[in-house]
């Protein structure tokens, strides 16, 4: 797999996070000081891909603005380090965009993406799910598929009471190294006792260009959506697809606890601010 693309898909409506996401984009709220999907595009470039779509909607313009220079605000701060730091991030990234204009479910919103893909192999990077460790997630997938020469998809062991939050696969009993499988089938948010596993898929994937196919013949699946496992599934019945267990702490910003994890987790990895954090929690708790 040759992956030069990477695709965020930020169309959703953020409604766990209203009123906070009334009018800004949920992928804007920040995570100490940077907005969430800030730290994804960082993983993108620190990942070695240059190419980032972003599949937005309505309302969603504030990233737009966020990947962009701000000519009154480099005149009004000359050499502020965090102005240069954002600076330096967009000379590295070209940055585009595509609107989902019907909120259809994650696979409809993947398949907007076909256009600019178009024949590449190409990573998915949900900004729900942030990562923190010494080797970008992102990475550490790119680095199976090439191995495996083969779509790759991040899992987690889940709590069984999370289970139906996930899309969970089928791993296969052929042996491979440590914290990868051989994915035989997967299912979008089953029941519990219908789960094939406890490994849920965490908002990273390699994808080949084929899944547009499989995503134009997917029919609405869980919660009446066109979802993403649904075509997975069938791509894995073409073609062998593998699954690794990222290293490095995992953030589920999709809820308000989550991003407050993200908070403390994120702030105390800062050098600058982790003895304050500490001394705060210590005062606090
Ligand atoms: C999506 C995917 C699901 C995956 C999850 C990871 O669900 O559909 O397969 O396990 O992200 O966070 P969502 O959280 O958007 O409902």
């Amino acid at each position: 797999m040759h992956v030069s693309k990477a695709v965020v898909p930020a169309a959703g409506l953020g409604t766990r996070f209203l009123p906070a996401t009334k009018a800004q984009p949920k992928e804007m709220l920040p995570v100490v000081d940077k907005p969430a999907i800030h730290y994804i595009a960082e993983e993108v470039i620190d990942s070695g891909i240059e190419d980032l779509l972003i599949v937005t909607g309505r309302g969603k313009r504030a990233i737009e603005d966020h990947f962009d220079r701000s000519i009154e605000l480099e005149h009004l701060l000359e050499d502020n380090p965090h102005l240069s730091e954002l600076q330096s991030l967009l000379d590295r990234l070209q940055v585009f965009y595509v609107r989902q204009g019907r909120p259809l479910g994650l696979g409809h919103a993947i398949a907007c993406a076909e256009r600019h893909v178009d024949e590449s192999d190409f990573a998915v990077l949900l900004p729900d799910d942030l990562y923190l460790g010494p080797e970008p997630a992102l990475a550490q997938l790119l680095q199976a598929a090439e191995e495996f020469d083969a779509p790759v998809v991040a899992v987690r062991e889940v709590e069984p009471e999370d289970v139906q939050r996930y899309g969970i696969i089928a791993p296969s009993s052929e042996r491979l190294r440590d914290g990868a499988y051989r994915v035989q089938d997967m299912v979008e948010k089953p029941d519990l006792a219908d789960a094939p596993s406890r490994l849920g898929v965490v908002g990273r994937y390699v994808l080949p260009s084929s899944i547009f196919r499989h995503l134009r013949a997917t029919q609405p699946g869980a919660k009446g959506e066109i979802q993403l496992t649904d075509a997975l599934r069938a791509l894995c019945r073409e073609r062998p697809v593998y699954a690794i267990e990222v290293r490095g702490e995992r953030y589920d910003i999709g809820e308000p606890i989550g991003l407050l994890r993200a908070q403390i987790g994120f702030a105390l990895a800062r050098p600058d601010l982790a003895e304050g954090v500490r001394e705060l929690l210590r005062q606090a708790f």
